[in-house]
């Protein structure tokens, strides 16, 4: 992998774009080295949570490569949007293992859509949030005008598209668009913090809860029936029957 660096510690897979000199923006190949790598760790039975970071202390990620796309037609830029969205950003929404992103500077057009792709955020300090992609002459194209409507809200999304503006972690955090916000050196402990937190609980437990999840905001799709079925095959499985009898056996699951 040229483009991003994985490392694997303690169940917590740690994948940073490392393309600091161009702030991390994603090219084609940096794209498809991300795709390729969400499918390795999510079939890596040690890896129970994914963050996603930029390299630098400067970048999440700047946006999608300008220099690529500058001199595409209307089919090529149809085609970049369609791939990108169908090989990573949908894939990182899907993920069935949870995915932070832990944005540590700016996270600009892609970058914010590959954040808001991931199933929660962490900012620090000087994060700066934006979709700046109308001032390009051109539209999101990541997921940018679905997903930050459904996280902040279909006014403040206007705003933001429209004035192609970039917000402060602070303002990110009141939006909704953040979790949390920490000093950019404690960055990536707090999220380790967080992935610790989830993984003392049932992997498939939470698998089937990010299904039934997203499963709401799917067109034509019933989330509460996605949940009544997720629910029952929980039943099923060995991690129910380990957690509910570690609950009654007044000790802790071990999953
Ligand atoms: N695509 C390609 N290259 C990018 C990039 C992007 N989205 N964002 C930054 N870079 C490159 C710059 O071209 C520059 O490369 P160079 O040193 O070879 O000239 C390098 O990264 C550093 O960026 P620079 O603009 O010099 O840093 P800055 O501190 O002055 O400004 C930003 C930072 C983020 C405000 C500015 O880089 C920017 O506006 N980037 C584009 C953001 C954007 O529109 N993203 C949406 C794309 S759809």
């Amino acid at each position: 992998m040229n483009n991003i660096l994985v490392d694997i510690e303690n169940n917590i897979a740690t994948v940073t774009i490392n393309r600091p000199t161009k702030l991390n923006a994603l090219n084609k190949e940096t794209i498809e080295e991300l795709s390729q790598s969400l499918a390795n760790l999510e079939e890596d039975e040690r890896v129970k949570v994914i963050i996603l970071t930029g390299a630098g202390e400067k970048a999440f990620v700047a946006g999608a490569d300008i220099a690529e796309f500058a001199d595409f037609d209307e089919l090529e830029g149809k085609k970049l949007a369609g791939k990108g969205q169908n090989d990573l950003f949908d894939v990182i929404e899907n993920c069935s293992t949870p995915v932070i992103a832990a944005i540590n500077g700016f996270a600009l057009g892609g970058g914010l859509e590959l954040a808001m792709a991931a199933h929660f955020r962490v900012a620090s300090e000087n994060a700066r949030l934006g979709l700046p992609e109308v001032s390009l002459g051109v539209i999101p194209g990541y997921g940018g005008t679905q997903r930050l409507p459904q996280l902040v809200g279909k006014g403040r999304a206007m705003e933001m598209i429209m004035t192609a503006g970039m917000i402060d972690a602070h303002q990110a955090l009141t939006y909704g668009l953040v979790n949390h916000v920490v000093a950019q050196a404690e960055l990536l402990e707090f999220t380790y913090g967080i992935a610790h937190k989830i993984m003392r609980n049932s992997p498939m437990a939470i698998a089937a809860a990010i299904d039934a999840v997203n499963a709401g905001y799917v067109d034509g799709t019933d989330g509460y029936q996605v949940e009544i079925d997720n629910f029952g095959s929980c039943f099923g499985t060995d991690e129910f029957v380990e957690g509910t009898t570690a609950f009654l056996e007044k000790r802790k699951a071990e999953f």
